[in-house]
């Protein structure tokens, strides 16, 4: 019997552009679409044919492998299907239509008797608990042998077996949270406990995000994972050398995952956003949005909106990212009402792959996404997320192209010379930096850059901003209530705007009083050959928050002064996107 399943092995079939192909350049570098079905456990008797077909129409498969490890378990559902291997069916019904088949695994939680088994691979909470999850599954830890080295044994008999053209390993990493949003601390397990001895000599080892060594734990688990995708990526490329990994930062094909949740804000620029920043921080890596057609967690049995579905797969096409579309179960089981529009899109990139090959941005702005911003970060801030997205609307509806850079990448750009691509990089409210990124900052504006810096940021114990290339040398005054901040300014710099003064507000009859005072809205100073430009308050944050548009008309007017210079105005409505880019005889526009 060939029938498999790790764990929880999800595998996948892509249905991609091309037919395979001789050529010695990665399949993945071109343009293409995917379809990815997750198999469930009871999907076993899938119709490998009728799928492939489906996929091959419109534009992946939980499988449980036929294993040798004895820690594996098989599903016993598989001994009903002829072949016994729903794997090698599907490749052969991919290969018989010149589909491509991605695996799809999933390591990070194993079932009740494998972990009472293996007590040391499972992730610990700072109290000594397990992380359990529906279905008698039990979270696992990247520092132990199940990471280490297991996963190695099972990739080694998957790569022996099957003639993959690719990989997406799911959800790896040190499982602080768990699939119902639980914050469960910084993994104790004993091999944890032991690496970070070794690494860090005697320092505590932190439970979450407000203890003081939690950032440092952050950037070694991060560099434990970072080892652990290399190890998975060389082992791959020796066993199928033309197969493609989607995992984690450094993989061959990017991946971000188009989907919505309760309890999470609807933010419809969150697929374009994503492809932008992933783009920007690696511009020639292909980027893979998985559409998914459910909602998340919980609720996957319910259909995502279908306009909502469609917006997923164009934006990502008018990003440059590869458009996936995401179901649960054999196709048709669970009704898709946006399969229609997702499909027409998919055909159209595939009918256009010409134009979707290499066209990259040519935005002279850079947006900065701020620490803490990204909902599921330690330290979320609601602040620096309003001010950010105001702003980003707020561009967007300008017309103005402009790249997304997270703050994490700063320096690194800053080394590769990519952050010198830009003329403009904005700071929304950016809080604290750390220090190697506001040197690296100050450096690019001395040589050439405009650094514009909305809302807060960070002062010494003297008062002084974060930042030495910005106009002020002291904040003189932090005013809560009206979130706005006061400055001494550097000489020879500039103001622009002057705030009016506080008075009554209630009862009605003693609303007056309020005149402009000596305090500048914004200002403006040189540093080097660049500039720098300080808002005295968090305008992105209001005009996300009360939408008025005389917030947005002060940041074009600032811009105006000290923006780039782009290559071609727009006169559109404001809820269009625009994009542009310059290689290729065709500029881009995304209605
Ligand atoms: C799929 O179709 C091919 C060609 O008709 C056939 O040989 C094969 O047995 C089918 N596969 C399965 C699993 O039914
Ligand atoms: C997880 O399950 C184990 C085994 O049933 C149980 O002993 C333990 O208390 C559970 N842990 C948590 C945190 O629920
Ligand atoms: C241990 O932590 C987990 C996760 O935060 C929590 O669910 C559980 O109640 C805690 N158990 C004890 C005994 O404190
Ligand atoms: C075109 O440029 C925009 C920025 O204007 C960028 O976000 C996008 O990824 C680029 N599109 C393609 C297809 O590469
Ligand atoms: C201003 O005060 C608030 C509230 O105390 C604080 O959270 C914030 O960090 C301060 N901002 C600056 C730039 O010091
Ligand atoms: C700024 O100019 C004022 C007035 O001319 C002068 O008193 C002050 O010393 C100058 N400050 C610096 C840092 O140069």
């Amino acid at each position: 019997m060939r029938l498999f399943t790790a764990i929880r092995l999800f595998s996948l079939l892509a249905g991609t552009v091309q037919t395979a192909s001789t050529d010695t350049a990665n399949w993945f570098d071109k343009p293409f679409g995917m379809f990815q079905i997750n198999l469930r456990e009871i999907d076993v008797d899938m119709d490998v044919n009728a799928t492939a077909d489906f996929i091959q129409d419109v534009g992946g498969i939980l499988a449980n492998y036929p294993t040798k490890l004895d820690f594996q378990i098989i599903n016993p559902r598989l001994q009903d299907r002829a072949s016994g291997d729903l794997v090698q069916d599907s490749l052969d019904a991919a290969r018989a239509r010149g589909l491509r088949l991605l695996a799809r695994v999933d390591f990070s939680k194993v079932q009740r008797q494998v972990a009472e088994a293996h007590p040391e691979w499972l992730y610990i909470s700072p109290n000594g608990t397990w992380q359990n999850h529906t279905n008698d599954l039990v979270s696992v830890c990247p520092s132990d042998a199940w990471y280490q080295e297991r996963i190695f044994d099972i990739l080694d008999e998957i790569t022996d077996w099957y003639d993959l053209d690719g990989f997406f390993v799911n959800w790896a990493g040190f499982n602080e949270n768990d699939y119902f949003h639980v914050y469960h601390g910084v993994c104790h397990c004993a091999s944890c406990k032991k690496a970070w001895d070794e690494h860090k000599n005697g320092k505590e080892l932190p439970y979450g995000p407000e203890d003081a060594n939690y950032r440092e734990w952050k950037t070694w688990s991060d560099g434990v994972m970072d080892e652990w995708t290399r190890r998975v990526r060389n082992f791959i490329a020796q066993k199928l050398p033309h197969a493609g990994l989607i995992l984690g930062a450094s993989s061959d094909i990017l991946f971000y995952e188009a989907n919505n949740a309760i309890h999470r804000e609807i933010w419809h620029h969150a697929t374009s956003e994503t492809v932008i920043r992933l783009k920007s921080e690696r511009p020639d890596t292909p980027v893979l949005v998985n559409c998914a057609s459910f909602l998340d967690h919980a609720y996957r049995i319910t259909s995502e909106d279908p306009h909502h579905f469609a917006q997923y797969h164009v934006q990502a096409i008018s990003r440059g990212a590869n458009p996936s579309t995401y179901i649960i179960g054999v196709p048709s089981t669970i009704p898709c009402p946006g399969f229609e529009q997702a499909g027409e899109i998919i055909r159209f990139h595939r009918a256009n792959a010409d134009v979707y090959s290499g066209m990259p941005s040519s935005a002279l702005t850079a947006l900065v996404m701020p620490p803490g911003s990204q909902v599921g970060e330690p330290h979320y801030q609601t602040e620096a997320l309003s001010e950010y997205k105001g702003l980003y609307k707020a561009m967007q509806e300008l017309h103005m192209p402009f790249d997304i850079v997270d703050h994490r990448y700063i320096v690194d750009m800053a080394e590769t010379g990519d952050l010198g691509r830009y003329r403009v990089i904005v700071l929304p409210r950016i809080g604290s930096l750390y220090d190697e990124d506001a040197e690296a900052l100050d450096t690019w504006v001395a040589t050439e850059g405009t650094v514009i810096v909305t809302g807060a940021i960070r002062t010494d114990d003297n008062d002084v901003p974060q930042l030495q290339s910005l106009p002020a040398s002291k904040m003189r005054e932090n005013i809560t209530d009206t979130q706005e901040l006061t400055y001494e300014w550097k000489n020879g710099s500039t103001g622009l705007f002057k705030e009016l003064g506080y008075a009554p507000f209630a009862p009605p009859e003693y609303i007056y009083g309020n005149i402009q005072i000596d305090e500048r809205a914004v200002g403006i100073g040189s540093y080097g050959k660049g500039k720098a430009v300080l808002f005295t308050a968090p305008v992105g944050w209001g005009y996300r928050e009360t939408g008025l548009s005389v917030f947005r008309d002060l940041f074009e007017l600032v811009l105006f002064e000290v923006g780039a210079e782009e290559p071609l105005p727009f006169n559109f409505a404001p809820q269009m996107e625009v994009t542009v880019n310059t290689s290729g005889n065709n500029d881009h526009t995304l209605n």
